[in-house]
């Protein structure tokens, strides 16, 4: 234990950092909201039976999201460390410390291909306002190949990556929480505006439809899977990020009310995003299409087509660019911290560092979408769907499980420190002790033996 007795409980944050209580929320919620929200979310719900798939989706954030995110927090306030530290210091063994220490791991390899994308957002949102997207005639998927298959998209990462470093480099008040307080108010109300742009365009109601009535036909065990995954990616878990923010938490602040505040904020901002997304699609007869190509081919199209559509259509892209900027920062804040207590380093030099080393992981991952890496494929997938694939199927998950079981098990007093008894603290211990691991192992196995979802 000598070699690691610095970590012990209050050594392993230099000056008490932390978030006020209004921040903190602010800032979970920015990290949660992104780019999650704005092009899984609404294409699931649309795929797999409106409605009913939104019903399901309520019930794995009850049941497992909501509890794993709150277990993620109260480790991070009980233990004051980062996402490794934090199980060592609540229980003294180093071997949880190395199962955090994977946590730290995934936020490296997210964060390199979350910023790539992030990229493009600031690229299409300058094309939008300069009128680059709504050419006559335009074919969105060729001009969506070929920029991403030049050199753009690493200037871009590179910015995303700059301006997350100058951030997470601020600190947590002077940082995190200003930005997001920033951001967040002014993302609301982008996303009122369009709102109301596209419930107000003709034939609407059809891409309200497609979102929102219930198909109960189309819900299987898939979608259980579907499901459970999103709430995991979509809440921020699983890599130690809300366990980070959680570290910063003042003890007054009731942990089990930021656990509902963030869950609702999360889940409202996807259920707006699906009001803006479907009837804006619709309504100029495209269909929906995922990911990539809802946002950066379905989209600009429908832009395209719509009055002062440049000026909407730059609305969106400045929409996802702050929900992917305030998610990355969240992310990049999980290696910081952990490079911050390790190796002693002081905040600005860990941000500058692993901003730059998270920058250089990204450019084969930006190269290798359409670009000159994309033909280079290992168990054929790119470098880029590697990143993804390792960790929203393979690392999460297995972060997730140590959390789970962490809080369930092996930590005595997480009751007390999360402030629950009676009847809450006993449906909490189910949920993490049963629930949460039995559903996420499944979801791990499915996704490795039969097919990834
Ligand atoms: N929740 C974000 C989204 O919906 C992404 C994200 C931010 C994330 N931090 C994370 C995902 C930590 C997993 C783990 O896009």
């Amino acid at each position: 234990m000598s070699k690691s007795s610095s970590n012990s409980p209050g050594g392993s944050l230099k000056k008490a950092e932390r978030f006020s209580s209004s921040g903190f929320i602010l800032a979970a919620i920015g990290s949660s909201v992104g780019l999650g929200n704005m092009w899984k979310f609404p294409y699931i719900t649309g795929e797999h039976g409106g409605a009913a798939f939104f019903l399901l989706f309520i019930v794995c954030l009850i049941v497992v999201g909501l509890p794993v995110l709150l277990a993620e927090m109260t480790i991070g306030r009980g233990g004051r460390g980062n996402a490794a530290t934090s199980l060592f210091n609540l229980t003294g063994n180093k071997y949880w410390k190395w199962f955090g220490a994977l946590s730290v791991l995934t936020a490296f390899l997210i964060m390199s291909y979350y910023a790539v994308v992030a990229g493009w957002t600031f690229q299409y949102t300058l094309d939008s306002l300069t009128g680059g997207l709504s050419h006559k005639g335009m074919d969105y998927e060729a001009h969506f190949n070929d920029f991403a298959g030049g050199l753009m998209p690493v200037f871009w990462q590179a910015v995303v990556m700059l301006i997350c470093g100058y951030v997470v480099a601020r600190g947590i008040s002077g940082g995190i929480e200003k930005f997001n307080k920033i951001l967040i108010p002014g993302f609301l109300i982008i996303l009122l505006v369009l709102m109301a742009r596209s419930l107000t365009l003709p034939g609407a109601a059809e891409g309200v439809e497609f979102f929102l009535k219930p198909d109960f036909a189309k819900l299987d065990s898939e979608s259980v899977l579907v499901a459970l995954g999103h709430a995991f990616f979509s809440l921020s878990l699983g890599m130690g990020c809300m366990l980070t923010y959680g570290s910063y938490v003042k003890k007054e602040q009731s942990l089990g009310k930021a656990t509902i505040a963030i869950g609702i904020g999360d889940l409202g901002y996807a259920f707006i995003a699906g009001l803006i997304i479907f009837p804006t699609v619709f309504s100029y007869g495209l269909q929906p299409d995922k990911g990539v190509g809802l946002a950066f081919m379905a989209l600009p199209a429908a832009f395209s087509q719509m009055p002062f559509g440049a000026f909407f259509g730059g609305l969106f892209f400045i929409l996802l660019a702050i929900a992917a900027l305030t998610s990355a920062v969240s992310i990049l804040e999980v290696p910081v911290a952990f490079a911050m207590t390790q190796w002693k380093w002081s905040r600005r030099k860990a941000a500058s560092i692993v901003a730059s080393v998270c920058f250089v992981l990204g450019i084969p991952a930006a190269l290798s979408v359409t670009g000159s890496l994309s033909g280079f494929l290992i168990f054929g997938k790119t470098v880029f769907d590697w990143f993804d694939f390792s960790t929203a199927y393979l690392l999460m998950p297995i972060g997730g499980l140590v959390v789970t079981l962490f809080t369930g098990y092996a930590w005595k007093r997480a009751g007390e420190e999360a402030g629950l008894a009676g009847f809450w603290y006993r449906a909490w211990m189910v949920a993490l002790r049963y629930v949460a691991p039995l559903l996420i192992l499944v979801v791990l196995l499915y996704s490795l033996f039969v097919k990834p979802v």
